[in-house]
């Protein structure tokens, strides 16, 4: 499973690509505005610090917009993706935009059948909000479930990327369905290492280390 970073902080996401465990980062405009930082600009940033995919989000709301937005964002560096909306624009888009090779991640997908129709559209990552999903009442993880069936039944390629996770529970149910990808806040990616029993392990092994008086280096 890969992870993706949910951020568009640059702090964050260095520290997390020095640990080598960073497969990618999603963006979107609420993320740009928390960072309060020109949007190019950032990118850019972010782009260059991570090898691997790096979602954009445009803001038109028509297809002759999106593919103007595009155009300016994949300009940044090869690995952006671009991020439309689950619209027909958007999958009008995104259609047009995977046809010439450009990377796209269609985002706000709340239905199994919106993600057949991205599969459809040759979406390069599909973007299923479980967070929000179970904020409203509904299962976000049944969601993950049967659009994996769909693909799987398919073969479509489209990369499921289980998004607005809120914490490790999400992750662990994501992988253990099999989502290909899941992108997190930095905070719910370092609490998936923390275990209270591992801390105290650490601590009891310390202890009794410093009574052998021995170094190692
Ligand atoms: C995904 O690409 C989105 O940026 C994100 O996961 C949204 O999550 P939220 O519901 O926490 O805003």
């Amino acid at each position: 499973m890969k992870f993706f970073a949910d951020t568009a902080d640059t702090r964050d996401i260095a520290e997390l690509a020095a640990t080598g465990l960073l497969d990618g980062v999603t963006t979107n405009p609420s993320l740009i505005h928390k960072v309060g930082r020109d949007f190019i600009e950032v990118v850019t940033e972010i782009a260059g610090i991570v090898d691997g995919p790096v979602s954009a989000e445009v803001v038109a709301l028509d297809h002759e917009g999106m593919l103007r937005e595009a155009e300016v964002l994949r300009r940044i560096a090869d690995n952006i993706a671009i991020k439309v909306p689950l619209t027909i624009d958007g999958l009008k888009t995104c259609k047009a935009l995977t046809g010439d090779g450009t990377m796209v991640n269609v985002t706000l997908c709340f239905s199994a059948n919106q993600a057949l129709l991205a599969a459809k559209a040759g979406a390069t990552f599909i973007s299923p909000f479980v967070g929000r999903h179970d904020d409203v009442g509904f299962d976000g993880m049944q969601l993950i479930a049967d659009i994996r069936l769909i693909y799987d039944n398919y073969g479509f390629d489209t990369e499921i990327l289980v998004a607005s996770v809120r914490h490790p529970v999400h992750v662990l149910e994501a992988a253990k369905i099999g989502a290909d990808i899941m992108t997190a806040p930095p905070a719910v990616i370092r609490q998936l290492a923390r275990h209270p029993l591992t801390d105290k392990g650490i601590e009891g092994f310390l202890a009794d280390w410093a009574k052998t008086g021995q170094s190692i280096a």
